[in-house]
């Protein structure tokens, strides 16, 4: 992210309640998963249960110049059904780039968030892709669409129902059964589109096609939030369980810093999350877990001082250092040395402190055992390990 000029941006982790607001009554997460509370000036506060809202409440008070890029990291909240990659407290990583609408940023945006993905190994992750229509084409599909359903209601389940009276579009997000069929057979968005905006689509996906990075168009892809415009996009790991599948996912939201207070600004941006992500890894076994934490483990039979010196010489050397403690047997630090995975043991005992060295012992490889004078101990750790 940094080495596309991406800054780092750090935000509070509850803000005013306001500023979540804007997310949507018509969602989940302001109906239902909000963590919210007074705190003790009557302040009506919520842990952020993600971070767009706050980038871009940051902005409208801040104003720094456009483009404006930073990324984030951190834990957001929201108050869900717990289960397997769904959690109440979870972990997101994402960029937000405020100040234009060219085309060529969507694309930019989404290949770093497709790049994530396959630096960490994983294959089994498709780009999920759509544009949600402008302010003056939107209003017209969601029209047809509350048409559409309203001239079917009673095949809607009870649920869909509620929500078509909030919000039609959010009906295309129903997962259940009963309304497959209809959300099926529903108008799409593509046919709906302005000009301006159809041809917006067509240049994020012309920017698409000329990294080579694939991509599905989905016309159901609604997300979960409010503030979305144009260009929407998911990741959907085939590793992972279908509703829990979604390890990312982003887009347009040109109205978020106007709703907010501030002037007219264009923006984009996508959250990855990190919990599914360490599951989808695990799923496509896409990296093997280190087999050791550390490069060296220290024995020392002198009774201890020896190998807290030693550790914390190696450690400030930037190599790896653990050890036993309460002054167990030789025997019982070789079989904790073999434990730990450490590729060295570096042994000392009366005679080696009486020698001025350290005994180097290959734990997993065939540099059998030295005596290393004590002062080249780390020169040839260091040599050794290369
Ligand atoms: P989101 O789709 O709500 O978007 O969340 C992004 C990702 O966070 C999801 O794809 C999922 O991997 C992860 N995630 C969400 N909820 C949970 C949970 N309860 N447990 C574990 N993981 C979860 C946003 O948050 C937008 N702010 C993204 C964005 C940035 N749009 C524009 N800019």
């Amino acid at each position: 992210m940094e080495r596309a000029g991406y800054g780092a941006i750090m935000s509070p982790l509850f803000e005013e309640i306001g500023v979540f607001l804007r997310l949507g009554d018509s969602t989940e997460i302001v109906t239902k998963e909000m963590y919210d509370f007074r705190d003790k000036g009557d302040n009506h506060i919520a842990l952020r249960p993600e971070l767009t809202a706050s980038v871009v409440r940051a902005y409208v008070q801040h104003r720094p110049p456009t483009p404006w890029k930073v990324w984030y990291e951190g834990p957001q909240f929201r108050y869900e059904r717990p289960q397997a990659g769904r959690y109440r407290q979870f972990s997101q990583v994402g960029i937000e780039a405020l100040g234009t609408d060219d085309p060529m940023i969507d694309a930019e945006v989404i290949s770093l968030a497709s790049s994530f993905y396959a630096d960490l190994g994983l294959r089994q992750v498709r780009l999920l892709l759509n544009s949600l229509g402008d302010p003056t084409c939107r209003p017209i599909y969601v029209e047809a669409l509350r048409e559409w359903f309203q001239s079917h209601l009673s095949d809607l389940s009870e649920q869909s129902q509620h929500t078509l009276l909030a919000n039609p579009l959010r009906v295309l997000d129903s997962k259940r059964e009963q309304d497959q069929q209809l959300i099926d057979d529903a108008p799409v968005m593509a046919d709906y589109l302005t000009a301006e905006t159809a041809e917006h689509f067509a240049g994020v996906r012309s920017g698409l096609d000329r990294l080579g990075i694939a991509y599905e168009i989905s016309p159901r892809l609604v997300r979960g939030l409010d503030y979305y415009t144009r260009t929407t996009f998911e990741f959907a790991s085939d590793a992972l369980g279908t509703a829990q599948n979604a390890v990312g996912g982003g887009g347009r939201y040109d109205q978020l810093a106007s709703e907010l207070g501030g002037p007219d600004t264009p923006g984009i941006g996508f959250a990855l999350g990190v919990d599914r992500i360490l599951l989808a890894c695990d799923a496509e076994a896409s990296f093997e877990p280190p087999d050791s934490r550390v490069s060296v483990f220290v024995i020392d039979v002198t009774g201890g001082v020896e190998a807290l010196a030693l550790c914390n010489r190696l450690q400030s050397a930037a190599i790896g250092a653990d050890r036993a403690y309460d002054a167990r047997s030789m025997k019982a630090q070789m079989r904790a040395a073999d434990r730990s995975g450490a590729r060295f043991a570096a042994i000392v005992g009366e005679d080696e402190i009486a020698n001025g060295v350290i005994t180097l012992r290959d734990l997993r490889g065939d540099t059998g055992q030295a005596a290393i004078p004590t002062n080249e101990i780390i020169n040839e750790i260091e040599k050794r390990l290369l």
